[in-house]
């Protein structure tokens, strides 16, 4: 999409510099100052990043007060009715949606690389059963660039897309592999003849004793799942990823750098945080506690699942998830709906009160997730595992945009150095 230019201008110390302000297709005017250090010799300071766009991307689209999210211009909760995960990875990755030839032939062409090299088997012989699936599947898809030889050169189209197309079929063998490994069970290959999140389902919980039963509502949530996670604009593990491609790094370590990333519990660890969370907090009559705690600044709790860097009305995910979360329970008759019954009232009690009000805290994605996960018979150290299968397609999409991008540079963000300059050296005798 062409953005048409306006002009701006700074003026400093009564020297005025024009700068290029352009309006993207959507969302707020872009101001271009990747030539201010070159004309006027200061940098820009923007911790965190709240104010600062890294790239132009076609992919997807948020707007934090209207609560919108869009992958490649369709909203989210058409694409949850109508759409199914490998139809939305179809989606990112091309940005159109397929015909029905091409859809087939991309599902297809995941099917076809969903088994794993089986001497990827030894990596996870080398980690303690206890491992957390995340050390797990970082190293693991790190080292996916040791196996696929063929497909690490970021400068061949069809190495680029044959990359695309292996972590989208490999992720959900390997992180079912690392569930398998931390409960002791044998790993259990792909289906062919099963889709995408029916194989996943039985990878993690079938046995080679018995056949095992699918369940269309349970696949159906599942793949729910994957389809709010896919993408999310330029987050941080997003962001991770295109910094580690912008070097040239093969595309296995840059998703490795996004995993590593995404677990943190402010990021993709929040679902598990946020379960954990309300489990402790167990019944209703807790909850006053823990809203006090959470507005309390001497007290490092915070409401895991709430609050959002950009959406300051609410997830549109986190509402789509509630749905499915009434769903799921109601059809596994699920004994986690006191655990829901605490987390509708907690979100009822702090939407009520002026702190999350005035700081606009709304549930995020992660608040709601771990509730049909955790109904789904995952433990909670599965979901963030689960959450980097989910984006894997969005990372992957954003470093192939990326890669192909004229305008590709290193990133090399700068400082605010506040440290000493200029020091001589004292002789250890004289400190
Ligand atoms: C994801 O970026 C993405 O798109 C991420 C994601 C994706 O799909 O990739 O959407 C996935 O990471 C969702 C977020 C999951 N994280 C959590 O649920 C963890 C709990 N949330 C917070 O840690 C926090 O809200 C963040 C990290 C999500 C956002 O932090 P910001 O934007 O840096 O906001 P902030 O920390 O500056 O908070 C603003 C104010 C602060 O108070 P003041 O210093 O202004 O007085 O709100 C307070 C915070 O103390 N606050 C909270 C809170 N979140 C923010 N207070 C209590 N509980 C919370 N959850």
């Amino acid at each position: 999409m062409t953005s048409h230019k306006k002009n701006a201008k700074l003026v400093i110390n009564d020297k005025s510099y024009p700068l290029d302000l352009s309006s993207p297709s959507a969302g707020p005017d872009v101001l271009d100052i990747r030539h201010l250090y070159r004309d006027a010799n200061i940098f820009t300071y923007d911790p965190g990043f709240t104010s600062t766009a890294s790239c132009e991307s076609e992919i997807t689209f948020i707007d934090g007060e209207k609560g919108i999210l869009q992958y490649r211009g369709y909203d989210i909760a058409e694409l949850a009715k109508n759409s199914y995960y490998l139809e939305v990875c179809f989606l990112l990755l091309y940005s159109h949606l397929p015909t029905a030839d091409e859809l087939a032939n991309f599902e297809e062409r995941v099917t076809m690389h969903t088994m794993v090299h089986e001497q990827l088997i030894n990596f996870f012989r080398g980690f303690r059963r206890d491992a957390h699936p995340m050390a797990i599947i970082t190293g693991v898809v790190g080292a996916l660039s040791a196996f696929y030889h063929d497909s690490t050169d970021i400068n061949d189209p069809q190495q680029r897309e044959i990359a695309c197309i292996r972590m989208i079929a490999k992720l959900p063998n390997i992180v079912a592999m690392a569930y398998k490994y931390s409960i002791g069970q044998p790993y259990i290959y792909p289906s062919n003849d099963l889709d995408y999140p029916t194989n996943f389902l039985k990878m993690c919980f079938s046995v080679p004793t018995q056949e095992y039963d699918t369940n269309p509502t349970i696949s159906r949530a599942m793949d729910r799942i994957f389809m709010l996670h896919a993408d999310h604009e330029q987050n941080a593990s997003t962001s991770t990823v295109r910094l580690a491609g912008s070097s040239g790094a093969n595309p296995f370590a840059c998703i490795a750098a996004g995993i590593a990333c995404l677990w943190g519990p402010s990021h993709g660890g929040a679902n598990e945080a946020c379960l954990n969370m309300l489990r402790e907090i167990g019944t209703v009559d807790k909850i006053p506690e823990y809203i006090n705690r959470a507005k309390d600044k001497s007290d490092p709790f915070r409401l895991m699942g709430f609050g959002h860097r950009v959406y300051k009305n609410f997830d549109p995910r986190a509402h789509i998830m509630k749905i499915s979360a009434d769903e799921v329970l109601e059809i596994l008759d699920s004994d986690d709906k006191p655990i829901l019954k605490v987390a509708k009232e907690l979100e009822k009690i702090a939407l009520e009160d002026d702190y999350f009000q005035s700081k606009k805290l709304y549930p995020n994605v992660d608040y709601y997730s771990g509730i049909i996960l955790d109904a789904l018979g995952y433990p909670t150290s599965m979901f963030t595992p689960i959450f980097a299968l989910s984006r894997t397609v969005g990372w992957i999409a954003q470093w192939k945009e990326m890669i192909v991008d004229p305008t590709l540079k290193i990133g090399r963000p700068r400082q605010k150095y506040t440290g000493n300059v200029n020091l001589k050296y004292i002789p250890i005798e004289d400190r």
